[in-house]
């Protein structure tokens, strides 16, 4: 095994551990037992537009699987806003990559989590757990990330749940929901919820 390997290796050992230990500490808001694996993410970042200017806000960033899929996607760092809730997860987002802003904070309270940085954005992709919190507060989030975009833009959500967070949409927005992502543990699917037509 290479030099560059053995340390890859090494690396996703120490996050998987880094993972389980905000499992433990926090279970509610970790909400997964390792971080998602690269078809997962690269499927989720696949719905992200690599050519605008806008922001892209990521939710829940954990170790960063969704933010270096997002790069490999094309997308620039500086297009990335990142809020995450663990002071340590944030640490490690700001040291592996830089250039992408990361704001410590609550992402249901997403207008002051921002605190007026952006007002446009292209898309939000979040990997927070969202049945840790009430169905009205989930709604809420999406709708608040839906009304800074375009009509069209999609909030990306995975689910390891057969009907999704959210399983009636409101009046305010579709969903779109992806094939199941087998190679994952465990098995999830990608969903997109977008501006209703008025
Ligand atoms: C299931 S993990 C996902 C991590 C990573 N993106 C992945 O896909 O493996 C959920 C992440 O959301 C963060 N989180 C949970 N609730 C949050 C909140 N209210 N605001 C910001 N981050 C939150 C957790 O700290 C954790 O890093």
């Amino acid at each position: 095994m290479a030099g560059g390997e053995r340390r890859g290796f090494g690396r996703l050992i120490a996050d998987e551990a880094r993972f389980l230990h905000s499992l433990i500490v926090r279970p509610r808001t970790t909400g997964a037992v390792s971080p998602s694996g690269p078809a997962l993410t690269k499927r989720m970042a696949g719905h992200v537009s690599p050519d605008e200017d806008l922001p892209v806000i990521e939710l829940g960033p954990g170790t960063g699987v969704v933010t270096k899929a997002l790069i490999e996607r094309g997308v620039k760092p500086s297009r990335i806003i990142a809020i995450e809730y663990s002071p340590e997860f944030c640490a490690m987002i700001r040291d592996r990559f830089p250039g992408v802003t990361v704001i410590e904070g609550d992402a249901y309270d997403l207008d002051r989590t921002l605190g007026g940085r952006v007002d446009r954005i292209s898309s939000v992709i979040s990997s927070l757990p969202l049945v840790a919190r009430p169905l009205e507060d989930r709604i809420r989030l999406v709708e608040a990330g839906l009304a800074r975009m375009a009509p069209g833009k999609p909030f990306i959500q995975f689910s390891y749940l057969r009907k999704g967070p959210i399983e009636t949409a409101p009046p305010t927005f579709t969903m779109e929901v992806s094939p199941w992502v087998w190679m994952n543990i465990p098995p999830a699917r990608v969903w997109l919820y977008r501006q209703a037509r008025a």
